[in-house]
């Protein structure tokens, strides 16, 4: 078969991304546009701010990408979009240059969902085995999906309440660390102890979570603290905060795999890039390389091809963002 070549875009959060991707699997470029710095000090995403800035960049990612590479729009076999889940004007950014785009150009269309790019974020490193479980850990889901076999998904398990991302946020805004907390939380867990005596989150049995209880005892906690004029010593209370979590997030995996008996395990989203986790990388659990665990569009791409290969082309004239688009 004739090389797949799928320019896949990504604007469903505070990133503007845009890749090449050949076969699902090689990144032939990739230009990202980041928001961080400025959402940096502002505790998280503006989501007005963020569409604002996808529309201002878009243009630049898209000629930054193309001048890194020797090829033109009359080779893309297909354009692969993000249509949710996500921030409502961020995804209309990315969409609506994905339409102009595919109608200027008459290429077919394929709508992604998301989640299913962090998971096939993997084929960009790996190589995905079925029956597969993946595990995603991001700021805005925490769920278990099995894949009995390619290009096909079930959601067994999620989290009740808070993603574990936005757990680890918000606990870094209350400790006044900036945004995004994550990746600052576990850099400081490793200096620090575990003596702030936090609960363990819910530890069911299932293969739900919820992290709502250990981020109310960790603002009580502080409160508290700040209250009575107590010194809070981040270091420590990144560490005692991350132990508990992960702590968890382990037993579930176990849980999980014990019951799906899956050829492979996957740790996907921003959160696999928590070095508690990357440390269960192995033969059986494998997590993408770094710079594809945060949302980047090579996983789009990576996953559009499945569906092209599938035939899931999309009416450019019909194509809506969809919010809560789920894996279900
Ligand atoms: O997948 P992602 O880029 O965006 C969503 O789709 O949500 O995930 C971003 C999340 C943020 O909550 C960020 O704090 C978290 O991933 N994160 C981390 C780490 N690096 C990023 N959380 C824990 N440890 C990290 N090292
Ligand atoms: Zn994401």
């Amino acid at each position: 078969m004739k090389d797949v070549k799928i320019l896949a875009i990504e604007t469903s959060c505070d990133e503007t991304s845009m890749a090449i991707v050949e076969n699902g699997r090689d990144v032939i470029a990739q230009v990202t546009d980041t928001q961080i710095d400025t959402f940096k000090n502002l505790g998280g995403v503006v989501p007005e701010m963020a569409s604002r800035m996808h529309a201002k960049n878009i243009f630049l990612v898209y000629t930054e990408l193309f001048s890194s590479v020797e090829l033109t729009m009359e080779d893309i076999d297909a354009i692969a979009v993000t249509q949710g889940p996500g921030l409502i004007g961020s995804l209309l950014v990315g969409i609506n240059f994905a339409k102009t785009l595919a109608l200027e150009y008459n290429k077919k269309l394929i709508a992604i969902n998301h989640m299913e790019g962090h998971i096939y974020a993997c084929n960009l490193s790996d190589t995905l085995k079925f029956p597969h479980l993946s595990l995603i850990v991001s700021g805005g889901h925490t769920e278990f999906v099995y894949l009995p076999e390619n290009n096909k998904f079930q959601k067994v398990g999620m989290t009740l309440d808070d993603a574990i991302g936005e757990a680890y946020d918000k606990v870094a805004r209350l400790l006044k660390l900036p945004y995004p907390g994550g990746p600052v939380i576990d850099r400081l867990a490793a200096e620090g102890e575990d003596v702030y005596q936090l609960p363990e989150p819910m530890n069911d049995g299932s293969l739900n979570f919820s992290f709502s209880g250990i981020k109310s005892a960790a603002y009580n906690k502080v409160n508290t603290m700040r209250m009575k004029e107590v010194e809070i010593i981040p270091k420590d209370f990144a560490r005692s905060f991350q132990d508990k979590v992960m702590s968890v997030v382990k037993k579930k995996l176990n849980l999980a795999i014990e019951m799906y008996e899956p050829k492979q395990v996957s740790i996907v989203g921003g959160v696999s890039a928590n070095s508690e986790l990357r440390k269960l990388a192995g033969e059986d659990i494998i997590i993408p390389e770094l710079k594809y665990t945060t949302d980047n569009a090579a996983m789009i791409g990576a996953i559009a091809y499945e569906k092209y290969l599938d035939n899931s082309f999309v009416d450019p004239f019909e194509l809506d963002v969809n919010v809560n688009l789920e894996i279900i």
